[in-house]
């Protein structure tokens, strides 16, 4: 009979486990293994600098190359852009990326991201990881380290692989979907 009782208790803990991570989350997936967690996250940033309302301003640039520079090498830009489920954005948000990114490459243009991405939606809410990485835009892919975070992404490492969906040159504003591994602790 204890027995019995004990297995059942396993039983509702599993299904409460399970019912725990799988959530109605679209865009994130958690597996969860003996030792650790591994987390996927798909999802778009959208990095407007045009317009009224711009997402990403310039705060600085270097009176030493001013725009002379054609990688744009001392500039500095802070930024709040939403983060969404898909390349449109009007889709649902469920994020969003704030701190800083500068140019930091004076022969390519390279950006160094110094960015903090939080989450918004389901059992994510609440949760951010660090990326502190080079971003090589010019490449279709870059991939940039993830380097720990806060709640669900206690303790992360992980990496993230960025894709530029649209870029408008004239602007500046762009739309980079985002295809992240991390993994944590159980
Ligand atoms: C930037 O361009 C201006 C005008 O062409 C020039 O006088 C200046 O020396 C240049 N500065 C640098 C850092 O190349
Ligand atoms: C650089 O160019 C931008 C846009 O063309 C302009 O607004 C800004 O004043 C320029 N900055 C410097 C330091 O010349
Ligand atoms: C991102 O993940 C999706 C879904 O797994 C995949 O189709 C796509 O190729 C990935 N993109 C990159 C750049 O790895």
């Amino acid at each position: 009979m204890a027995t019995f009782i004990n297995l059942l208790q396993i039983l509702i803990f599993l299904v409460t486990a399970i019912n725990a991570s799988d959530d109605d989350v679209t865009w994130a997936k958690r597996v969860v293994t003996k030792n650790e967690v591994i987390t996927t996250l798909q999802f778009y940033f959208h990095d407007k600098l045009s317009g009224q309302n711009p997402t990403a301003i310039r705060i600085a640039q270097s009176s030493q190359t001013n725009n002379n520079s054609s990688t744009l090498f001392g500039m500095l830009m802070m930024i709040d852009d939403p983060l969404t489920v898909g390349p449109d954005p009007a889709s649902k948000i469920v994020g969003r990326a704030r701190g800083m990114y500068g140019s930091a490459g004076q022969t390519d243009f390279g950006l160094i991201m110094v960015l903090s991405y939080g989450f918004l939606d389901g059992i994510y809410d609440g949760s951010s990881f660090s990326m502190l990485s080079i971003n090589p835009v010019m490449q279709p892919v870059r991939e940039m380290a993830i380097v720990g975070g806060t709640g669900l992404f206690r303790l992360a490492r992980g990496y993230a692989i960025a894709h530029t969906y649209m870029a408008d040159p004239a602007t500046g504003d762009a739309v980079v979907g985002y295809n992240v591994t991390i993994a944590t602790y159980v």
